[in-house]
């Protein structure tokens, strides 16, 4: 079968995004609750496949039910597992409700609700629908209306909830710099207001700085401890496509996802590459023998993002200790992985190029070691 992804490698990345977020975060949250899953826009939508398995509502099913089995074999608990979709077009309200049918399984503990309308007119019956269980919310729009956060911020209010949102740079973009009132009430209700553009951080570019203002907003309306986001550049063009902005009120969340990130970012890197040589091909009719060899390079300059990111959080770091005297390694990570694209492992390894070039205190140990969660981080001493 030819890859249901060829000319979408964006919703490849996406769809790898969801697929190992939720397999991260089902594995995790399964093991002390029951978790329900809601796709607010579900599609399907440009699917390839008959199965629809390149949609994200069949992606998410198959996810959850087979972390739900291998739980089940693990502690011998079968956990509640539950979906809500939502989709506002009829044709593809159809699709999708005969879609999931069959795995709509009450007596296996796995229930699907289907709801077809506007996902913002939904909010009160996802709230019963959710219950106690932990919510992971998916919010995937073509464009920034539909989900105005003040009607959906129920959905957020219960104290362990997560997020994701493809926030629809290219075309947001495309309007940031409107004077048109109507365009600008239009971005108000995911922008905190229709003052929004008097609240644009004025050193950065239009169009990121709106995307700043929406991570921001979302994190006083949905009361997040971290709203971090991911970059999906074009498939074959320079510039930014979507981000997918991402919610936690836990700091392991925020450390799963940025390495979720990291492996989507090389993948996606490595599809762009191929998709550049085939467009490249298509117009020269040419085929290129170093195509593999231009992918890998690709993948590099991931790397190469990662370590200009190191260099810039090992100077914010120094700051921090310089504010607050000492703190913990685990108080440094979720400080340094907010505002960088950073892992945990990158804080260690930046914890430990410090302390050889003398500017913290070595203090979890020579070799191999690295820093631990309870260690003490603090600039060192001048003699
Ligand atoms: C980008 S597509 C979703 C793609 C899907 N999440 C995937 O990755 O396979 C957006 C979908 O939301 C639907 N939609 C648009 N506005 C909506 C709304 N206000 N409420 C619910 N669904 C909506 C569209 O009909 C479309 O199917």
């Amino acid at each position: 079968m030819s890859d249901p992804y060829f000319g979408r490698e964006q919703t490849k990345a996406k769809h790898f995004i969801l697929k190992s977020y939720l397999q991260a975060l089902a594995f995790k949250v399964l093991n002390f609750s029951d978790v329900t899953y809601v796709d607010g826009f579900s599609g399907p939508w440009e699917s390839k496949t008959t199965d629809f398995s390149d949609s994200s509502f069949m992606i998410a099913i198959h996810v959850l039910k087979d972390a739900q089995s291998q739980v089940l074999t693990r502690t011998g608990k079968r956990r509640r597992i539950k979906c809500f979709f939502s989709e506002k077009n009829a044709r593809a309200y159809s699709q999708l409700a005969s879609a999931v049918a069959e795995f709509h399984k009450p007596e296996d503990d796995f229930e699907i609700k289907t709801y077809e309308g506007n996902f913002e007119d939904a909010v009160e019956i996802i709230r019963p629908f959710v219950g106690t269980s932990f919510p992971l919310i998916f919010i995937d729009p073509t464009g920034w209306t539909g989900y105005p956060f003040d009607k959906i911020r129920p959905l957020f209010a219960q104290a362990k909830c997560e997020v994701l949102i493809n926030f629809m740079y290219d075309f947001i973009n495309r309007f940031a710099h409107s004077a048109d009132q109507e365009i600008i009430d239009s971005l108000a209700p995911i922008l905190g207001g229709a003052d929004w553009p008097k609240r644009l951080d004025g050193n950065i570019s239009r169009g990121l700085a709106v995307e700043k203002l929406f991570r921001d907003t979302l994190q006083k309306a949905g009361n997040f401890e971290f709203v971090i986001s991911t970059k999906i550049d074009k498939a074959t063009a320079e510039r930014p496509h979507f981000f997918i902005a991402y919610g936690t009120k836990s700091t392991e969340g925020l450390k799963t996802f940025r390495q979720i990130e990291y492996d989507a970012l090389r993948r996606h890197a490595k599809s762009r590459a191929n998709a550049i040589e085939a467009k490249r091909e298509e117009r020269s009719n040419v085929v290129d023998m170093f195509a593999d060899h231009r992918a890998e390079l690709s993948e590099a300059t991931v790397e190469e993002i990662v370590a200009e990111q190191k260099r810039l959080a090992a100077g914010h770091m120094l700051e921090l200790l310089i504010q607050h005297g000492a703190l913990k390694f685990s108080e440094v990570v979720p400080a340094l992985l907010q505002p960088f694209m950073l892992r945990e492992t990158n804080v260690k390894d930046i914890c430990v190029d410090l302390a050889k070039a003398g500017q913290i205190e070595n203090v979890w140990g020579t070799g191999n070691r690295k820093p631990r969660d309870e260690d003490v981080i603090r600039l060192r001493p001048r003699q």
